[in-house]
């Protein structure tokens, strides 16, 4: 018997071994990308930490423009409206399980919101996960967005949606799973005038997993985007449209139908747009790493603290 069992955890040793990670030259605690410029974003870094456990307490911690550290400990479960999230504020999970279900977070005419390290999962349309709007300088990392491909595909909205002119955004190390419609970035065809020039966002390190479509869709905006891993997209993957620039670079593609469309209105990326550099330094994983690394490294309980 000890023997037995002596040799089985020899071999799941062994197997465990064997599934390296393929070595990564990007940082995962750091912020990168687009939400670095504009004066930076520091969330709410110097203000003071609330812990909360009810709906009704994270409502009122996260109001309010002051620096303020909101961390949840456990899931807490919505009531289908938005939790409104004031200027300076970091939202973060404690532990690996720690977040909303069944509502959603929006940042309204904000700025310097960070979400980190929380499972975040079916909101119930109209509310999205995680709604930018008007809002700038907002890091969204380490996060678990969750819905299911079971309900009809409206029945949930975004995983993560910008409009009206947000700007300043970096998505990273996030994984985004079992959602019909994962990330508009750019409400609508009529918003030209609020969103052009503006939408500066950053993917990257991302897992989509499971996703019908949009991951991300972009109007008029300017997106990075960089070692994601696109595992098992349904529809379409990353959709340049109404003049949106769009770098694409070091992505893996895993049994994704349409990786990238440019069909609709005139959308452009880097094979066809004239975005080649964007004005923050960076560091790719090389595409055929991305799928161990995000595996080994994005969504919750990967970092912690602040
Ligand atoms: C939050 O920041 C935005 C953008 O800077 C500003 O317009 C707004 O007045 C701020 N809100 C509060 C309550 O201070």
């Amino acid at each position: 018997m000890l023997f037995t069992r002596l040799s089985t955890f020899l071999l799941l040793a062994v197997f465990a071994t064997a599934a390296t990670v393929d070595r990564r030259a990007a940082p995962i605690d750091q912020l990168v990308g687009f939400a670095t410029q504009n004066g930076g974003t520091t969330g709410g870094a110097g203000g003071a930490t609330t812990t909360v456990t009810t709906l009704a307490a994270l409502r009122a911690a996260v109001t309010g423009a002051t620096a303020k550290i909101v961390e949840i400990n456990g899931i807490i479960t919505g009531d289908g409206e938005t939790i409104d999230v004031g200027n300076h504020t970091t939202v973060v999970g404690i532990g690996s399980n720690s977040g909303v279900t069944g509502g959603g977070f929006r940042v309204k005419k904000g700025t310097n919101v960070i979400f980190r390290n929380l499972q975040l999962s079916k909101s119930p349309a109209p509310t999205d996960l995680i709604e930018l709007q008007t809002s700038t300088n907002i890091w969204v990392d380490h996060n678990t967005f969750t819905s299911d491909l079971t309900h009809d595909k409206d029945f949930y909205d975004g995983q993560l949606d910008m409009n009206h002119g947000t700007d300043f955004v970096t998505v990273s190390w996030n994984v985004f799973q079992q959602h019909f419609k994962c990330s508009l970035v750019g409400g609508s065809d009529n918003t030209g005038d609020e969103d052009s020039g503006h939408l500066r966002v950053t993917y990257h390190h991302n897992h989509f997993l499971e996703i019908n479509s949009r991951t991300p869709s972009l109007r008029f905006g300017t997106a990075h985007i960089y070692s994601n891993h696109f595992d098992n997209v349904l529809e379409s993957g990353v959709d340049s449209r109404d003049g949106a620039q769009t770098l694409i670079e070091s992505n893996q593609f895993t049994n994704t139908v349409d990786p990238i469309e440019t069909t609709l209105n005139g959308g452009l990326c880097v094979a066809t747009g004239t975005l080649t550099t964007v004005p923050y330094a960076y560091t790719t994983d090389a595409a055929s790493s991305v799928a161990s690394i995000v595996a080994a490294s994005a969504g919750v309980g990967k970092v912690t603290g602040l």
